[in-house]
Parts: C-alpha cells; sequence; structure tokens
C-alpha cells in the first residue's frame, strides 16, 4: 500500500479490473480496497475538493456464468470505493461466459468496449 497510496492520489482516472469470485470481487482487490479505509476516515475530516470530484473511476470485471445478479456485490463494493477516494464512479463493464485464462478473446466486442470505456475515462466523457 506504500507504494498504491500515493499513486491512488494523483491519478486522474481509475480502472478496477477484477474477476467474479463467490459473487464478489477478488480477495486481493479486496483487501486493497479495505486499506482505503484511510481515504473515508480522512474524508470526513477534509471534505472531498472540487478537483478531486473531477477523477473519474469505473469497474471491468468478468465471470463464467450469466445469472442476473452475478456482477451486483463487485459493482456496490467498487461504487463505495471511488465514493472513499473522492472519484466519481463512470459506469461499468460486465463480461459473462469468461472462465479460462485469456478466454477473454473470445469477447472481441468486450476488448473493444475496454477500448472505449478507457478513451471516455481519458477525455472526460464519462458520466454515471
Ligand atoms: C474462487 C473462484 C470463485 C469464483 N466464483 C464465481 C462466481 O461466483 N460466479 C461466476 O460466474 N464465476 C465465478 N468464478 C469464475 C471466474 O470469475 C472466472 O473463471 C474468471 O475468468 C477467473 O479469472 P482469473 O483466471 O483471473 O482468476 C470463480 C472462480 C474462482 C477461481
Amino acid at each position: 500500500m506504500d507504494i498504491i497510496y500515493p499513486w491512488l492520489e494523483e491519478v486522474d482516472a481509475l480502472i478496477l479490473a477484477s474477476p467474479v469470485y463467490f459473487y464478489g470481487l477478488t480477495a486481493q482487490v479486496k483487501a486493497m480496497i479495505d486499506r482505503c479505509q484511510v481515504f473515508w476516515n480522512r474524508s470526513w475530516k477534509d471534505p472531498v475538493k472540487e478537483d478531486n470530484a473531477k477523477k473519474r473511476g469505473a469497474l471491468i470485471a468478468v465471470g463464467a456464468t450469466r445469472g442476473s445478479k452475478l456482477f451486483e456485490g463487485a459493482i456496490l463494493t467498487s461504487k463505495y470505493f471511488f465514493k472513499a477516494l473522492g472519484m466519481s464512479y463512470c459506469r461499468e463493464l460486465l463480461v459473462r461466459g469468461v472462465e479460462a485464462w485469456g478466454a477473454v478473446r473470445e469477447h472481441p466486442e468486450a476488448l473493444i468496449a475496454a477500448q472505449n470505456l478507457g478513451r471516455e475515462l481519458v477525455f472526460n466523457r464519462c458520466h454515471s
């Protein structure tokens, strides 16, 4: 986190990416998010500056199955992660039916959508 904290404070846009494990983000991603409680605590004392609110975050998640609620946990956690950072949540890119390593390459439309999401974030065209 000593490496990640300054980076989280400096970025203008951030994509959080994770596969779904047991209907949530992976433990590794969640552990990083949990260490961001410090930003949430700080925001009570030092309300988010206008500049920070212009920073944008988005979620990319994949899962093997196709259930309608597959990404609900990941989305909710991600929204509060970006809120803790004082960033506005842009939107999510969700890809179902991705299981084996590298299987996302069989979803060219998802790869294009990921590129578009990156562009939207960089050019500030992303609105929640
Ligand atoms: C521990 C574990 C839990 C998983 N839980 C779910 C799940 O709840 N729903 C689902 O659709 N896929 C689930 N999957 C499938 C993964 O989302 C999918 O295989 C993903 O592509 C794995 O990415 P990775 O190879 O980077 O771990 C799970 C996979 C693992 C290993």
